[in-house]
């Protein structure tokens, strides 16, 4: 993990912040505009943390900030201090995949990729919370993520079975151990990935992210850009 590369340039005001990151303390200096979405990948090199919409609109930036999620592009990484963060990188335990990864594979849940983080997250937490949602449970916890090319039907099964395999200690046959340089493999860490499909909801700034926030996207991050997942979408994808 790096931190500070792309830090505060001029005579900027910064701030110290310090925060336990994936379970590991991480100390930055940071100019208060920056977003967190834009600190996680552009400081922390944790590019599974998607940039779409940079609005709290696509839920690709989703992560977990003491347990709960929210729209990281609509958080300043400045409100992390002293506080918890996840990402989707820090799910995976030592190589194995966790089980709401492993059932996003396993269910064909994705096909770019752009927006699997997102999901993951919302779902890491939603089964936190209820060890068996019913598909509208499901339905509601995902309501805030947007796909653009695979159709939600997999997805809601994919956090099903990793309901279902939470519930019962089941591992896949292959301990959840994902080979991406296998044949066939993912290429979940390739730069394919890195930028939405078409049709997915992009900000001015940049389609996969990497740009400093100017504040004012970022406006109003008092409730910490959690959406209030009253409305699931109803999309040609059967949503
Ligand atoms: S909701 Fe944050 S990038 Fe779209
Ligand atoms: S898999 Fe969801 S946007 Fe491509």
């Amino acid at each position: 993990m790096r931190t500070g590369t792309t830090g505060p340039s001029g005579d900027r005001p910064t701030e110290s912040i310090a925060l336990a990151l994936n379970g590991e303390t991480v100390r930055a200096e940071v100019e208060p505009r920056l977003k967190l979405s834009d600190f996680l990948r552009e400081e922390c090199d944790l590019r599974g943390v998607r940039v779409g919409c940079e609005h709290g609109v696509c839920g690709a930036c989703t992560v977990l900030l003491d347990g709960r999620v929210v729209k990281s592009c609509l958080v300043y990484a400045v409100q992390a201090d002293g506080r918890e963060v996840e990402t989707v990188e820090g799910l995976a335990d030592d190589g194995h995949l966790h089980p709401v990864q492993a059932a996003f594979h396993e269910a064909h849940a994705l096909q770019c990729g752009f927006c699997t983080s997102g999901f993951v997250m919302s779902a890491v937490e939603l089964l936190r919370e209820n060890d068996d949602p019913s598909r509208e449970e499901v339905k509601t916890a995902l309501a805030d993520n947007i796909c653009r090319c695979t159709g939600y039907h997999n997805i809601y099964d994919a956090v099903e079975q990793a309901a279902d395999a939470l519930s019962t200690g089941e591992t896949r046959a292959d301990g959840g151990v994902l080979d991406c340089s296998a044949p066939g493999g993912c290429d979940c860490a390739g730069p394919a990935v890195d930028g939405p499909p078409a049709g997915y909801p992009t900000g001015a700034g940049s389609a996969s992210g990497g740009s400093t926030a100017g504040g004012d996207a970022a406006a109003d991050p008092g409730d910490p850009a959690r959406g209030d997942r009253s409305t699931p979408g109803d999309d040609a994808e059967g949503r």
